[in-house]
């Protein structure tokens, strides 16, 4: 069953593993990652998503960089900016290969230090997780307190599970320890546009684990809060600033503006390496993703046949735009459920956890 692996890992000859996630749900496939432009690669082409795991696979793509090149600095150190450079949005990346870059500088061993540093990240991911599942859950229960509820509807944007930072993701967190708790809780899953990762990845994750839930087309969200189906809603981030503005994925704004609007909670869960302490204003300052518009133009789906296929859904003349990412000013964020407890989204909360 992968649900019960990571969502990486380094086998027996010190090559890394991970699940292939383009492929989810219709096929499981683990991809090896040999050298450090594997890693990079995986990154961009999406094997890889999700901020934290791409951190991870970037720490060990810088690893696995120092193994390819018997240790010179120079060459770990030019393929550790390349990897830093896959994509722009989600700092978890850049944070991984700076610290990786640190233990480079300073190593007599940098094979060995490389790999005891990218394990140490992705172990100290796991704790991260768990915590903000912890605390999150304290959260959902207090909801129910107040509002006198025996069952429990939470909405959810994108994929912020195991598949997106080991092992028990961010958003997903709380609800994994829900479920552990015997919360009757129902998800709500947004499809999220154009690549799916709620429908293909969030859905998977909670079948395989048992949870109820519900995939929606992205634009329902607004209609269930007026009519009051849902309780909270949580998301991920993949760069939160100091002034409590947070980037996630496409669409990710749209659902604040409707939960600000119908009094529903709207929280983001994310482990302290996802804020960028230096930047001061997330809506002018984090860069935004755009990818390649095919994205749009094309979807991947089982035929009536069972076999995977890809079709075009737009006019063949038709151009698309493919922004990765939005951002959702502070003032639309409840609170921010992280490993040390829940922050508000302002600049003074923000900066003590520097
Ligand atoms: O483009 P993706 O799939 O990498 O985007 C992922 C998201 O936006 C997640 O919601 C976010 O990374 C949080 S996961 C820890």
């Amino acid at each position: 069953m992968l649900g019960q692996y990571r969502a990486l890992w380094l086998n027996h000859t010190g090559d890394l593993e991970v699940i292939d996630q383009r492929y989810l749900p219709f096929e499981k496939h683990v991809r090896v990652l040999k050298t450090a432009s594997d890693a990079c690669e995986a990154i961009q082409d999406m094997t890889v998503r999700g901020a934290g795991v791409i951190g991870n696979v970037a720490a060990f793509g810088v690893y696995l960089a120092a193994r390819e090149f018997a240790g010179d600095k120079q060459k770990i150190t030019q393929a550790a900016l390349n990897i830093r450079g896959a994509r722009p949005t989600a700092v978890n990346l850049m944070w991984a290969v700076d610290k990786m870059l640190e233990v480079v500088k300073h190593s007599d061993d940098v094979v060995s230090d490389c790999k005891a540093e990218a394990i140490r990240q992705t172990d100290e991911d796991v704790k991260r997780t768990q915590a903000i599942g912890i605390i999150g859950t304290d959260i959902i229960e207090s909801i129910m307190t107040d509002k006198k509820i025996n069952q429990f509807n939470i909405l959810t944007h994108c994929n912020a599970g195991w598949l997106a930072i080991v092992d028990s993701g961010s958003a997903l967190a709380p609800i994994y320890e829900a479920q552990k708790r015997g919360i009757d809780i129902h998800v709500w899953v947004d499809e999220t546009r154009p690549r799916n990762q709620g429908a293909r990845l969030t859905a998977w994750e909670l079948q395989d684990a048992g949870i109820k839930h519900t995939i929606i087309p992205d634009n329902t969200g607004g209609l269930l809060m007026q009519q009051g189906k849902v309780d909270m809603v949580i998301t991920g981030a993949d760069r939160v600033a100091l002034n409590g503005d947070a980037a996630n994925k496409i669409g990710t704004y749209l659902k604040a503006l409707a939960a600000k609007d119908n009094d529903v909670p709207f929280y983001i869960a994310l482990p302290i390496n996802t804020f960028d302490f230096a930047c001061e204003n997330g809506v002018s300052d984090i860069e935004i993703e755009q990818r390649d518009q095919d994205e749009v133009h094309n979807m991947q789906g089982l035929n009536t046949a069972g076999d995977v296929e890809q079709v075009r859904i737009t006019p063949l003349d038709s151009q698309a735009a493919n922004y990765g990412f939005d951002v959702t000013p502070a003032r639309l964020i409840t609170g921010l459920i992280t490993e040390k407890g829940v922050v508000e989204p302002n600049k003074k909360a923000i900066g003590k956890l520097k």
